[in-house]
């Protein structure tokens, strides 16, 4: 069943942006990656998956600087959050760093300084925007002004929301820098491009070998045939980068840098790990294999300027990138008003990281088409899968075992061709996952699981049970099914590992590794039975869609903030290299004008309590020093008991706009500091009566 020699092969996923927190859209990515490299280990091959933050740029300078750290500060603390969030959803990275790391440094200027001595770096000097203010020069996406086609206001310097115009900043009407809001000047400044029309043959070739998915190439040779451009690849400081070796106040522009961060990831994985030789996977003639598993907007940093930087720097180009389509919810894009903006962390506060690494993998195939994630499919599909098939076999044949045989199985097979079916069609299932084809495996997994629980039920077990005599029948059922199960879970090992990890726990065995799905299991011990897994409950689902509504009032103070600085990446357009930033950063600080419409009031908890359903949220009844009363849901259940509340005044956003939840109307929020596990409610001295101002 194995296949012949093992393979050495080297997977990466797109880095994700220092900038923002992962998101329900990332895990889609992370989740294929890591089906598929689980699968090449189970299957006996020596696979290495490498992933790190992309740090570099001009939003993540600004925000440290709106947040009054340091970049490096910023990126540290984001880092230890992603991959906090990768290592709860069970992603087997064997390392995730950092595009800010020495490595990355030495390898960029290596591979530059190759491009550059082999004729591929032109210098020219080009007229940008250039904020006089800050003293920096302007992406487009931070400009802003009056649309010269259509005349709406507010839009950015490249093209309108509106009407879909595109122009250059200096079309635009009254521009103004979106940082500080001084009218932008025209200014010049030298600018270093990398050569890519000198690899249009190259390419040509590379992306026809089958490295590429086939509409990805179709794709991809129309800019061949039409010709492609040079790539502008520096930046003027201010900026959080690189400096060119050869180019004093020049930065490397973030995309140079980022995709040789998985080069440097798996460097500082070599240096550890006395096994692994970063020559024998990244030389020119490597036998190893190298994929890319990324997002659809980033195919052409990928499958364009990556190879023919490797290429020209004397290194081995990627055996494969695939892309990805995006993930949309419930039918449409990611919503923060809908409640579909989900981030990572707030899907594990709620749910199991296995029914979405299990919804997901029902649902990829290897085509850039986009994901939907339907929540109410989710919950059917998890638990009538999972729960209702899967879990279900090893459930209800467990008992008997321990009952009537000491947890010992039977020493042959009730049905051995149907076992032998069983394993046989491991071979096409393995095809699927290798082709990445994860929704056809499924379905054949799910295929099987129906056959194994009609055998179950055809031959009823529990009615057996209850015969005199027939004991060693109900084992000889409970043995077969139980080795039907083990075929099935070591199928869905690389999907649900946790699951696996526990099934193997109980089935007495020491992993799923694929070839070992052969021989079946007979006169073996079994262990103790232990619940696999839970059904979904529909109400998690629904507190977590609640909690990510967009100004949410249950979200305490200090998390608000964080919140609106996670501006989600915008999607990026495929055909140019700039990367979209949706919300360039606000000014650093605001007008007391400003401050002053926020309506702050001292309120007395007259009552507080668990909501049904809800398991963040406590409802308040506050005292406002009005007739009536205020209610407010807030979300700090699991740091406050109910009565630890009441009589403590607290302080009140009055003016808040009232938002209706599903439990009720919330009416204003009450200001809390800190966020995660250490948080507190603010409580004004309790002499203050209910209702007096706050300025
Ligand atoms: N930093 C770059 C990648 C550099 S790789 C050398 C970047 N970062 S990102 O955070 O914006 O996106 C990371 C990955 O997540 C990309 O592959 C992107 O396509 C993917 N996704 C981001 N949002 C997504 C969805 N809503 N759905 C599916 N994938 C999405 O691009
Ligand atoms: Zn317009």
């Amino acid at each position: 069943m194995t296949d012949q020699t093992p393979r050495n092969i080297l997977v990466t996923s797109a880095l994700p942006y220092a900038n923002g927190p992962i998101h329900l859209g990332h895990m889609l990515e992370h989740i294929q990656t890591d089906i598929w490299v689980r699968f090449q280990r189970a299957r006996g091959n020596r696979c290495i998956a490498v992933c790190a933050d992309d740090t570099h740029g001009t939003a993540i300078m600004l925000r440290a600087e709106k947040e009054g750290i340091t970049p490096e500060a910023l990126i540290d603390r984001i880092r230890a959050e992603h991959w906090q969030d990768f290592q709860d959803f069970l992603i087997s990275y064997d390392n995730y760093y950092s595009t800010h790391s020495p490595e990355n440094r030495e390898l960029s200027e290596l591979i530059y300084t190759r491009c550059r001595d082999n004729g591929h770096i032109a210098v020219r000097t080009i007229r940008q925007m250039f904020d006089p203010e800050k003293q920096m020069f302007l992406a487009d996406r931070f400009i802003k002004g009056t649309c010269p086609k259509c005349g709406a206001e507010d839009q950015y310097g490249d093209n309108c929301e509106v009407c879909s115009a595109t122009y250059t900043p200096s079309e635009l009407v009254n521009p103004r820098s979106a940082l500080s809001g001084a009218t932008p000047v025209e200014k010049e400044s030298e600018h270093y491009f990398f050569k890519l029309p000198d690899f249009n043959a190259m390419l040509k070739d590379w992306t026809r070998s089958g490295t590429l998915q086939p509409a990805v190439a179709n794709k991809l040779s129309e800019w061949l045939d039409s010709g492609l451009q040079e790539w502008d690849i520096s930046r003027d400081a201010p900026y959080f980068g690189f400096e060119i070796p050869d180019a004093p106040g020049k930065y490397f522009y973030v995309w140079l840098d980022a995709p040789i961060g998985y080069m440097s990831s798996f460097k500082n994985l070599c240096e550890r790990r006395d096994d692994l030789d970063f020559e024998e996977f990244w030389k020119k003639d490597s036998t190893a294999e190298l994929y890319h598993f990324i997002g659809k907007d980033i195919i052409n940093f990928h499958a364009l300027f990556w190879p023919a930087m490797l290429d020209t720097a004397g290194f081995r180009k990627p055996t494969g990138v695939y892309a990805h389509g995006y993930v949309t919810i419930n039918g449409d894009k990611m919503s923060k008003s809908r409640g579909t903006f989900i981030m990572a962390r707030t899907y594990l506060d709620h749910l199991n990281p296995e029914y979405l690494r299990y919804y997901y993998s029902a649902k990829l195939g290897s085509t850039v088409e986009d994901i939907d994630l339907n929540l109410e499919d989710f919950v059917q599909r998890v638990n009538s899968d999972l729960v209702g098939k899967v879990v279900n076999i090893a459930s209800r044949c467990a008992g008997f075992v321990h009952k009537f045989a000491d947890g010992k199985l039977a020493s042959t097979l009730h049905d051995r061709a149907q076992y032998d079916a069983f394993v046989a069609a491991g071979n096409e299932i393995a095809e699927y996952f290798e082709q990445r084809e994860y929704s056809k495996a499924i379905r054949q997994i799910m295929a099987l699981a129906d056959r194994a629980n009609e055998y179950i039920q055809e031959n009823a077990p529990w009615v057996l049970a209850k015969q005199e005599g027939k004991q060693d029948e109900v084992i000889a059922v409970c043995t077969q099914a139980l080795n039907l199960f083990r075929v099935l879970m070591t199928y869905l090992n690389p999907v649900l590992p946790e699951m696996a990890g526990k099934a193997a726990a109980f089935l007495n065995i020491e992993d799923f590794a694929w070839h070992r799905a052969g021989t079946p299991l007979l006169n073996h011990n079994l262990n103790a039975f232990i619940p696999l897994l839970t059904r979904v409950e529909k109400a998690h689902v629904d507190a977590m869609v609640e909690v990510s509504k967009e100004g949410d009032t249950t979200v305490p103070a200090a998390n608000a903030k964080a919140k609106s600085a996670q501006a989600a990446p915008a999607p990026k357009d495929a055909k140019t290299d700039k990367k979209a930033i949706k919300e360039p950063a606000a000014p650093t600080t605001i007008q007391f004008d400003d401050f002053a419409k926020v309506d702050l009031r001292v309120a007395k908890v007259v009552s507080a309590d668990h909501v049904d359903g809800a398991d963040k949220l406590l409802q308040l009844i506050l005292d406002v020093g009005e007739d009536t009363t205020r209610q407010v849901f807030s979300g700090i259940k699991s740091h406050y008991q109910p009565e630890d509340l009441v009589g403590k005044n607290v302080v009140l956003v009055y003016n808040l706009a009232p938002r209706k939840m599903r439990f009720g109307m919330s009416e204003g929020m009450v200001l809390a500091a800190g966020e995660g596990k250490d948080l507190w409610v603010l409580e004004p001295n309790n002499a203050i009566p209910p209702g007096t101002k706050i300025s």
